[in-house]
Formats: structure tokens, C-alpha cells, sequence
């Protein structure tokens, strides 16, 4: 679980908003995960999750492209690299139904993305994005 008020905010209020948004699907994601019993309410918000951070992303690798931000290959390649793990893990699941495997996934790997992605790139980014338009 993502505690919503222990997420960094950062100088974007459009980008704080979706994130907000996204970790309340995350976290119910991850109720459902840890209860294990509703396959496909697991199977059905795990592809929410995933259409919300696709349009997220698209939408800051937009901002950052418009304001030709240096660091936006990198932001974007860690972009791409989660979206490919949640859709592997999505498509594991569909097949393998293997729910501990799922639990590991939220539990370890995604959890701590997170906070750490909004922290070292949405934060410097967005700072970039606030001074630009000033
Ligand atoms: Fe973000
Ligand atoms: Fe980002």
C-alpha cells in the first residue's frame, strides 16, 4: 500500500492529481491482491492500473517533450520499463492465475517504484516544467 500522504507532491497540480488517482486504484488493487480471492476484479482493476499510468505517462513524456527537457529519455525509459513489468506481470497472472507470485510483485518491486520514481524524476521534472512556463 501507498500511504497518499506520505507521496511527494511536486509543482504540477495536474500530475499530483493523477498520481493521487492512481494510488487509490493501487491500493485497491492491492487489497484485492492480498485477499486473493476475486480473480476477476484482480484481473480487471490490474488493467485499469495499467491504462491510468499508460495515460499518465504519455501525458508528463508529452510536457517534457513540448518543454524539450534533457532528462526526458531517461524519465521515459523508466516509464517504459514499468509499464513492460506491469504487463508482463498482468499476462503471468491471466495465464498462471498464480496469486503469490502477484502478491510478490505489488508487495516488493512496485511499491518502492513508485515513491522513488516521483521523488528522483517527477519532482525534478516538474520543478523544470514550473520554471520554464514562469
Ligand atoms: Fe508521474
Ligand atoms: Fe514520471
Amino acid at each position: 500500500m501507498i500511504n497518499k500522504s506520505d507521496l511527494s507532491l511536486i509543482a504540477n497540480e495536474e500530475i499530483n492529481a493523477i498520481h493521487l488517482e492512481e494510488v487509490e486504484i493501487l491500493n485497491a488493487l492491492i487489497t484485492l491482491v492480498n485477499e486473493g480471492k476475486d480473480r476477476d476484479a484482480i484481473t480487471d482493476t490490474f488493467q485499469a492500473f495499467i491504462g491510468h499510468m499508460q495515460a499518465h505517462f504519455t501525458y508528463e513524456e508529452g510536457l517534457m517533450k513540448e518543454a524539450g527537457y534533457g532528462m526526458f529519455t531517461i524519465h521515459q525509459a523508466e516509464h517504459y520499463k514499468v509499464l513492460n513489468e506491469a504487463r508482463y506481470n498482468l499476462m503471468d497472472w491471466s495465464s498462471s492465475k498464480d496469486i503469490e507470485r502477484l502478491q510478490e510483485y505489488f508487495s516488493e518491486d512496485l511499491v518502492a517504484w513508485y515513491d522513488q520514481h516521483v521523488d528522483a524524476m517527477d519532482k525534478p521534472m516538474a520543478d523544470f516544467l514550473h520554471k520554464g512556463t514562469n
